[in-house]
């Protein structure tokens, strides 16, 4: 990776958290609305210093949102570094800032054991980088019906919280979420660039999002049968809903909801910042599909694929694969796109 020499790259004092808000409302929110209300997790004075800034003049001038999380892939659990609010003061772009800060900001990643790099846009900067489409990810669109289910629409509340971290806890693909964070993210109710209101049933809980005239479901858990019975009392109320799935969830809840699913893109980009790091990190999950020998040969032909490629071979990818499969792959993924969204 490139290194960042003569340019002032900083971590974020805590102290100095509303210039960098001030900076990305100015940037992504000219109307109204905060970055910082949108995505208090991001910008809050504990995870400041992640945050990657330029300062120029006596003012930031440049800054990457970065934060950490752990994907649980059904026995393994790997590190991943978030990046969103990439923004440069538009007096002060073409600088070559962001993309410094890019680099900048993995190579740290990769000191604090981060494995993949999952980012919030896709643009020439991330691409140059080596970010690529990837992770399998589907969708199915969900139609009003005649039948109708006894589970009522009821938004949850926050004596809900309890049982539906609970319910998040099982599933078998999913970001960890500190209870903690869970209620943040309840409070907020801001997902995927919208508003999120959940709903809950006896043993299940749905997340949507409205989106250019669109409902999305971005996230659920608990029972399959009755995350369907909700999706279906969701569309039969408010109309056509988009349900979103990852490879851990699709099989069960497309057939429940009798609809083939569409493989989709990421919203984003992605890259695996250490070839053998994600796969030390992915280790429990791939011990229990092949045999040590098959392991060994694996590595030695991923070896032999840039980073870029690696990861559309590991997570699979909607945009084209490069020659090589093998059975174990794609790897399931959560979608960041739920409620842990930056
Ligand atoms: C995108 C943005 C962060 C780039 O900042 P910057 O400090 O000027 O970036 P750099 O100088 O490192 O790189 C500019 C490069 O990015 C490319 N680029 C990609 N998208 C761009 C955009 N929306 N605006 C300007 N440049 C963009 C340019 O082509 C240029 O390529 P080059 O290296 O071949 O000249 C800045 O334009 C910005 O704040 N835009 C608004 C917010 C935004 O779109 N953020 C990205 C969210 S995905």
């Amino acid at each position: 990776m490139k290194a960042n020499k003569g340019l002032n790259i900083k971590r974020l004092e805590p102290s100095r958290l509303s210039e960098v808000v001030e900076l990305a409302d100015r940037i992504f929110k000219p109307k109204d609305g905060s970055m910082g209300a949108n995505f208090p997790i991001l910008f809050s004075k504990k995870n400041a210093r992640n945050i990657l800034v330029i300062e120029e003049d006596n003012k930031i001038v440049s800054m990457v949102g970065v934060y950490y999380a752990y994907a649980q892939i059904f026995t393994s659990r790997i590190k991943v570094v978030f990046m969103g609010a990439v923004c440069t003061d538009e007096n002060y772009r073409g600088k070559g800032y962001a993309t410094r800060l890019t680099y900048e900001a993995a190579q740290i990643a990769l000191k604090n054991d981060a494995a993949l790099m999952m980012i919030h846009g896709d643009n020439d900067i991330y691409r140059n980088f080596g970010a690529v489409d990837a992770g399998t990810y589907f969708t199915i669109e969900i139609k009003p019906t005649q039948n109708s289910y006894s589970h009522k629409l009821k938004i949850a509340t926050e004596s809900d919280l309890k049982k539906m971290a609970i319910w998040h806890s099982k599933e078998p693909v999913r970001f960890i979420r500190s209870f903690a964070n869970f209620k943040i993210f309840h409070k907020v109710g801001h997902a995927w660039d919208g508003h999120a209101k959940t709903f809950i049933g006896d043993k299940v809980y749905i997340t949507v999002v409205e989106k250019e005239k669109t409902y999305h479901c971005i996230e659920f858990a608990g029972d399959p049968n009755e995350v369907a019975a909700l999706i279906q009392n969701f569309v039969n109320e408010y109309g056509k809903l988009t349900v979103h799935l990852n490879l851990g969830n699709k099989d069960c809840i497309s057939r429940l909801l009798l609809e083939i699913p569409q493989q989709r893109q990421f919203y984003g980009t992605m890259r695996v910042l250490d070839k053998f790091k994600l796969l030390d990190q992915l280790k429990d999950y791939l011990d229990e599909s092949i045999s040590g020998t098959d392991k060994g040969m694996l590595n030695v032909k991923l070896s032999n694929f840039d980073d870029s490629d690696f990861t559309k071979i590991v997570f699979g990818s909607a945009e084209g694969l490069p020659q090589f499969t093998h059975e174990i792959f794609p790897v399931p993924l959560p979608d960041y796109h739920g409620m842990d969204y930056i």
